[in-house]
């Protein structure tokens, strides 16, 4: 379809909005399809009824994050989003677990430690993403109490993002990924008493148990493209324009086939007079929308803390909240950490996670 406009519009999204007005997006393909910009008199999160299932959802895992084990929370075909927290013990490298369901994403919320793989030892710590494809058998072992946001992959395998114009080391380059240290691995191995005998196998969401009868991490060297690998946020450089807002895509950090993973890290606000601040009201069209608030203060939003996820499903337009564009006006920079994960087809809420969900989010951008 060609360029067309109507009535009042601009020529940069996202810049010198009409005073008094609003801009929102209506776009197809993620941010990169086909998009017009509506300039409005209010924005369209002004509901006052949102009668039907489809409203936008918000959830306080804190109250898990305090259990030990796991839990599904969304998920669709291709993906399974939930939370993991593993407590330091000693029987932690007795057991190896393998996902032949996909490949595995870990991001860690809180806690430090390091996971045991076939290819060598990988620390992490709070803000890394530590990624294990599919049917790569590891162990968590943390020196600090754990808590994981898990993302796993059912349908693809993860790859980084096409960084396009601005070459293959902007966003992160990749000789800042933590690659497995088989060295360290075997200095780990020898220190501890325990052997690593049992292997719990999840395939098709049920768990086979492999046992051996001595350690399983007896690897003595590898070579390969493929391997567990860790991410850290500090390790991240943000993109942005000093001149107009980026679009999310511009943070994705992961791409799988029918969803991507994006990192909000904190940045330098604008500084053009006229630019938009905050993100943009918005319809992504084809895309479900989940963010995970890790670390800092939520500037689009209000009332939130680390630790809750909101789903914003396909079908309604959703922004800033009023209090978060009154209060952009005195700040230069952000500092958030929020994980994003897009997804291409309706994601489905698990009934176990319903009891943390905060029934009156829909109503939070109304003006107080
Ligand atoms: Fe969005």
């Amino acid at each position: 379809m060609h360029q067309y406009s109507q009535g009042i519009s601009t020529k940069q999204a996202h810049k010198a909005i009409p005073e008094g007005c609003f801009e929102e997006e209506q776009g197809l393909k993620g941010f990169f399809g086909p998009v017009s910009h509506l300039i409005k008199k209010d924005p369209s999160t002004r509901w006052e009824i949102i009668d039907g299932p489809l409203k936008p959802r918000m959830f306080d895992l804190v109250p898990k994050f305090s259990q030990v084990g796991e839990q599904r929370l969304l998920f669709n075909k291709d993906v399974s989003i939930g939370l993991k927290v593993v407590p330091v013990s000693a029987n932690n490298s007795k057991t190896a677990y393998r996902n032949a369901d996909g490949d595995q994403l870990y991001f860690c919320h809180l806690g430090c430690g390091v996971i045991l793989t076939e290819y060598g030892l990988l620390p992490y710590s709070e803000g890394q993403y530590v990624v294990i494809p599919k049917c790569l058998t590891h162990s968590i072992v943390p020196t600090e109490a754990s808590q994981f946001l898990t993302v796993e992959n059912r349908t693809s395998h993860y790859e980084e993002p096409d960084r396009g114009l601005v070459g293959r080391h902007a966003i992160y380059d990749t000789a800042a990924l933590g690659k497995p240290n088989l060295e360290k691995m075997q200095e780990f191995l020898n220190a501890q008493s325990n052997e690593t005998i049992e292997i719990r196998v999840k395939r098709l969401d049920q768990i086979t148990r492999f046992e051996y009868d001595r350690s399983i991490y007896d690897t003595v060297g590898w070579k390969g493209d493929l391997f567990p690998f860790t991410l850290h946020t500090d390790d991240m450089m943000p993109l942005m324009s000093h001149r107009a807002h980026l679009p999310p895509s511009a943070h994705t950090t992961f791409v799988a086939r029918e969803f991507v993973i994006c990192t909000f890290l904190p940045r330098p606000l604008e500084s053009d007079e006229d630019a938009l601040k905050v993100p943009f009201y918005h319809q992504n069209i084809d895309y479900d929308e989940v963010l995970f608030y890790h670390k800092g203060d939520f500037f689009s939003r209000d009332n939130l803390h680390a630790g809750m996820m909101s789903l914003h499903p396909a079908g309604f337009p959703h922004g800033p909240h009023p209090k978060a564009v009154k209060s952009i006006k005195g700040k230069t920079h952000t500092s958030e950490y929020a994980v994003m994960i897009d997804t291409r087809w309706p994601l489905e809420v698990d009934p176990s996670s319903q009891s943390l969900e905060l029934a009156d989010y829909w109503k939070s951008w109304q003006s107080k």
